[in-house]
């Protein structure tokens, strides 16, 4: 698949912002990953107001994409009632977090992931930044825009055949 490949992260964006209708795209590739007992412990919060985007950028020492990117995607868990497989969830939304950057590359967007979780004071700062919603707890955030500047992407060149063991 083209995007892994041409998939790097995007910290630096332009003032342009993200359509509705790519915010959506982005949506539907983050609900298409796969989930253990297909749970979908997801629930996603679009930030695109400068109060909240800058609440965001200060949830975490590393999260300053987070002011200049127009749209902010704030990637949450569910609470555990409901879940089939609750210690999974944090697997199955990485998934949907990976989904939403390959899509991003894809269409010619550029984000970043954002970590949040398991950081007990990043999780409660994005919590109040969000107004504290009911049910469920931040993850990541995925600062999205169009890339001002996109890094060379390095994927390709990690391969490291010692790493793979051929039984
Ligand atoms: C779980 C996780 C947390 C991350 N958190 C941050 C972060 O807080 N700030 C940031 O700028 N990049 C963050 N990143 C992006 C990584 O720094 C980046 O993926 C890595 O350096 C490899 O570069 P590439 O994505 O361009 O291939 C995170 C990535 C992952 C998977």
């Amino acid at each position: 698949m083209n995007a892994i490949f041409k998939r790097s992260s995007v910290r630096q964006f332009t003032d342009e912002p993200v359509s509705i209708d790519d915010i959506e795209r982005l949506m539907r590739a983050a609900m298409a990953a796969p989930s253990a007992g297909n749970q979908q412990p997801w629930e996603f919060y679009i930030a695109r107001d400068e109060t909240t985007r800058m609440a965001l950028a200060a949830s975490s020492p590393f999260a300053g994409p987070a002011k200049k990117a127009p749209c902010v995607i704030v990637v949450c868990r569910r609470d555990e009632e409901g879940l089939r497989f609750p210690p999974c969830a944090p697997f199955d939304l990485s998934a949907a977090v990976e989904n939403i950057l390959l899509e991003a590359a894809n269409i010619g967007l550029g984000a970043v992931w954002l970590g949040i979780a398991p950081s007990r004071d990043r999780i409660a700062a994005v919590d109040v930044a969000l107004g504290s919603p009911r049910g469920v707890e931040p993850f990541a955030l995925v600062a999205v825009g169009h890339p001002q500047h996109r890094p060379e992407p390095k994927g390709a060149t990690r391969y490291d055949e010692t790493r793979v063991h051929w039984i």
